[in-house]
């Protein structure tokens, strides 16, 4: 089994307002029917990108509730019916490639505590994938014990799922084809083949401007938390722009990208 997360910047363009990519996105359904013809397994997480951050930030969402804010319950409301219009197009998608694809909101099944993810009914997923189906998460606007309301990652819940399921495979596909060995990458700037924890500290230490817990190196930091609890899940880092090697991450063959790895 595999879980799969595909950015935000790959399926949307993050920097127009709900714009969605739905030439890539249908590319990237192909694909997954065909590895799904060919046996695979899969649970699917993506990210909010356009149709979440924007109005979130604007919002404040993530610092959870705040009655100084004017009208943030209305964009608390703006960007869930956002992130679910975005999930909807997704889901259309997936059934118009022939994956038997369905929907499980975070907000109805997630419970958050200080913007961090507290609670996943696993069991949604589990009885989804025991009735043949691809069961389909994202980032969302969730309910949060200590704040009133957050924001839950669909990197969070893609790792949460991890842990539960313990798949072969979790695949992070961003719109970079891996991480690069420089940070600001330049133009020649390599791809890292492995990433591990040694590769974040120099990298952080020759930008010390650079902040590790955001970004690409929040999430890795968040990869080596999960691996050194569990040695079987490969974690990988590709591109979603080249669906050759998409196909083949996807049957676990000659992946181009990036391996997080504790040694
Ligand atoms: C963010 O989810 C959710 C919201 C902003 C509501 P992600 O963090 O998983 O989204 P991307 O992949 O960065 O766009």
């Amino acid at each position: 089994m595999q879980i799969i997360k595909l950015g935000g910047s790959v399926i949307t363009d993050k920097k127009r307002y709900c714009r969605f990519r739905k030439q890539v996105v249908g590319k990237i359904a192909g694909e997954l029917k065909r590895a799904a013809d060919a046996g695979e397994k899969f649970v699917i997480v993506h990210g909010a990108g356009s149709f979440g951050h924007i109005k979130a930030r604007e919002y404040q969402l993530n610092l959870g509730r705040n009655p100084k804010i004017g009208d943030q319950h209305l964009g608390f409301a703006r960007v869930h019916l956002d992130v679910r219009t975005l999930n909807l197009k997704i889901m259309e998608c997936l059934n118009k490639h022939g994956i038997s694809a369905v929907s499980l909101p975070p907000l109805s099944i997630a419970l958050n505590s200080a913007g961090k993810l507290k609670v996943l009914d696993v069991g949604a997923f589990e009885r989804a994938l025991s009735n043949s189906l691809v069961p389909v998460t994202f980032g969302d606007v969730v309910f949060d014990e200590k704040l009133g309301f957050s924001i839950c990652s669909g990197d969070d819940l893609t790792l949460k799922l991890g842990a539960h399921f313990l798949p072969e495979r979790v695949i992070f596909v961003c719109d970079v084809p891996g991480v690069y060995a420089d940070f600001p990458p330049k133009k020649h700037t390599a791809i890292l083949k492995e990433i591990s924890p040694s590769d974040i500290s120099n990298l952080s230490k020759a930008n010390p401007e650079f902040d590790v817990t955001g970004g690409i190196f929040g999430k890795i930091q968040k990869c080596f938390t999960f691996l050194e609890e569990r040695k079987t899940t490969e974690i990988w880092v590709i591109s979603g722009r080249n669906f050759d090697n998409f196909r083949n991450a996807l049957i676990g063959k000659d992946i181009q990208g990036t391996k997080v790895v504790i040694k």
